[in-house]
């Protein structure tokens, strides 16, 4: 694991996207696992300007998103798709075939998980995923409990996690109770991920989920046996790292 600690959530932000948009220099075929949450906004800002400046294409990048809410529609403002195409998509030279997120309104729920499981294999797997964290450890919608094993798959939302998207929706009410997920065996099974997390209400979690025990009451903490993780905080939500866990670690 190696762990950047940036001063602030802009800096994170930037850093995120530099090595995002290092790998795309690199391998411009790459095929990218995306996220969507408020962690997300300012990378893909940056990856914007980054593309406008010419740094980057995305020409012959695929992409696979995480999750998506069931029972609302693409177009909702709400939805994860209209999340992906406002900060990033809309802004870049991807193509539309290339880009993949759980049908949330599928007829079939089922069938659309396996039909998700097979388009990644087909694909040949995601070479980098992005990840936030949320306020109790889920990953993706992987909630608490969520089995190591699982591929994609329906998850009832805790209220943790309802609560903490209601700002995107108005109110909780409106929030909806299942979501498609990519299961935590897709996320581990990326050839690298990187883990992002920003401000003082994520820090517990993160000291948990980095140097707590790996159990899957924290889904985020099975990212500890990831070969190939790198997690970019801000000072705030790495306040809560253990006082010495820095002096032999990777902290550029
Ligand atoms: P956030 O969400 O970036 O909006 O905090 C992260 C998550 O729930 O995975």
């Amino acid at each position: 694991m190696r762990i950047y600690v940036a001063d602030t959530e802009d800096e994170m932000a930037y850093h995120a996207a530099g090595v995002i948009s290092d790998r795309l220099i690199k391998y411009p075929d790459t095929t990218l696992g995306l996220a969507t949450g408020g962690t997300m906004i300012g990378p893909y800002r940056y990856l914007v300007q980054m593309y406008e400046r010419g740094i980057i294409s995305f020409k012959s990048v695929v992409t696979f998103n995480l999750d998506e809410y069931v029972g609302i529609e693409a177009s909702h403002p709400a939805s994860f798709h209209h999340f992906m195409y406002e900060h990033l998509f809309e802004h870049i030279d991807i193509l539309p075939q290339n880009v993949h997120i759980p049908d949330g309104m599928a007829n079939d729920i089922q069938a659309e998980c396996k039909r998700y499981d097979c388009a990644i294999k087909e694909h040949g797997g995601i070479d980098l995923q992005i990840l936030g964290i949320g306020l109790n450890g889920h990953i993706g919608f992987n909630e608490p409990g969520t089995p190591f094993g699982t591929t994609t798959h329906v998850v009832d939302l805790t209220e943790t996690t309802r609560a903490a998207n209601a700002r995107f929706f108005g109110s909780v009410e409106d929030v909806p109770k299942q979501a498609v997920t990519m299961g935590i065996k897709n996320i581990m099974q990326s050839r690298s991920i990187i883990l992002m997390a920003s401000g003082e209400a994520k820090a517990d979690i993160i000291a948990k989920a980095l140097t707590g025990p790996v159990t899957q009451r924290v889904p985020a903490s099975v990212l500890q046996l990831h070969p190939q993780l790198t997690v970019i905080l801000d000072r705030q939500a790495a306040s809560s790292m253990p006082k010495d866990y820095f002096d032999c670690s990777f902290v550029a």
